[in-house]
């Protein structure tokens, strides 16, 4: 813990609703936000949000982003987030988060911006021609969690340094703004799940499974069926030597770490454990094994999704209802910003 935080847990976390959902984001993300919603104790809050705001950094479709915000609701909902005990909405129905990331823009230094592998990666070599909201993007992802005083933030790996940038701007911001006694922001902790914290893709073992990789084949989505599932992963990248029975053997085997990784995180049991049971075994084997453990995970989920979507306007009515909730938990940590800044506000 990191000292600010006292009282209940505030559980705050978010996921863009462009491409759709895949398992890279159930087993590093989603799937902990589901158990700490049903874990989190007495009094303890929980907001997750679609990033839609966040959407507009890389060139889009408003068409899609409307249809995906719709469809990533019921793929959360049929993951199992409950709509009566945790908060659910998107980022535009909440002023407050485009509102607070100005405010923290002249806390934010460019340096730190400048710094973010993630820019890095998607600004590439045309920085000139990349988006100012793809740049300013972790300040918004700031924004997100310390308007709602956020305790933890369960993410995937890759959203590490984001959320360490998160931190630096509420250090900063109480430093220079806040007092000993009346910090202005919690520091939030990111939760990292120890196993499965990075998915790969199916098909380059070097690289994160990610929504923006052009090969569906690449990913497997919560929205595929039992047939496609089992075809990605017999043509998932693997190698021609049997599994080690011991994790020391993955090693330099990126395609079979994790596919083992993939098996262990569905199965619930330790690397270990999977290697010592299917140890010596080939891919031909261990592959169908793998696949329909998939299937079985899965099948619940997306028949849930299924059903969820037809009905739309139920849907629309979650995100309001969830929006309503979000602003009044926003609003105080606004009127202490304004305040600590020395805004006047009638
Ligand atoms: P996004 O939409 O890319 O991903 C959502 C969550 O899924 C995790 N994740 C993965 N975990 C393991 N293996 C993978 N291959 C993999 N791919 C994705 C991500 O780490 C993330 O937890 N910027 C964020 C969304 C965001 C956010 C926030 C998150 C906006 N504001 C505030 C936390 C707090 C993003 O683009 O995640």
């Amino acid at each position: 813990m990191n000292g600010l935080v006292s009282g209940p847990m505030r559980i705050v976390s978010g996921i863009q609703p462009t491409g759709s959902l895949h398992l890279g984001n159930y087993l590093g993300a989603i799937r902990n936000w589901v158990r700490m919603q049903d874990e989190a104790g007495e009094g303890a809050e929980c907001l997750f949000f679609l990033a839609d705001l966040h959407a507009i950094s890389l060139p889009h479709d408003p068409a899609t982003l409307r249809s995906g915000t719709l469809e990533l609701t019921a793929a959360l909902v049929a993951c199992g987030l409950d709509p009566a005990r945790s908060i659910l909405f998107n980022q535009a129905q909440v002023p407050q988060h485009a509102e607070l990331q100005w405010l923290l823009s002249g806390t934010a230094r460019m340096g730190w911006l400048n710094r973010m592998t993630q820019w890095k990666d998607k600004a590439g070599k045309n920085r000139e021609g990349a988006s100012v909201a793809l740049f300013a993007y972790p300040v918004l992802q700031a924004a997100d969690v310390l308007l709602y005083q956020a305790t933890h933030v369960p993410v995937g790996e890759d959203q590490k340094q984001h959320l360490e940038l998160a931190r630096d701007i509420a250090q900063k911001f109480n430093n220079d703004f806040g007092t000993e006694d009346e910090p202005v922001f919690t520091l939030p902790e990111p939760i990292i799940p120890p196993a499965a914290a990075r998915i790969m893709s199916l098909r380059d073992g070097s690289a994160k499974m990610s929504k923006s990789d052009p090969s569906d084949m690449s990913r497997i989505n919560l929205t595929d069926d039992a047939d496609a599932i089992m075809q990605k992963v017999r043509k998932a990248k693997s190698d021609a030597e049997p599994l080690p029975s011991e994790p020391a053997g993955l090693e330099g085997r990126a395609e079979a770490r994790n596919l083992v990784t993939i098996y262990a995180a569905l199965s619930g049991q330790p690397i270990e454990a999977v290697l010592a049971e299917h140890g010596g075994t080939g891919f031909g084997a261990f592959k169908p094994a793998l696949g329909e453990l998939l299937v079985a995970v899965l099948a619940p989920i997306t028949q849930r999704f299924t059903g969820l979507l037809e009905d739309r306007d139920a849907l629309d009515a979650v995100l309001a209802e969830g929006a309503a909730r979000a602003r009044a938990i926003a609003a105080p940590t606004l009127v202490s910003v304004y305040r600590a800044l020395g805004m006047v506000r009638g």
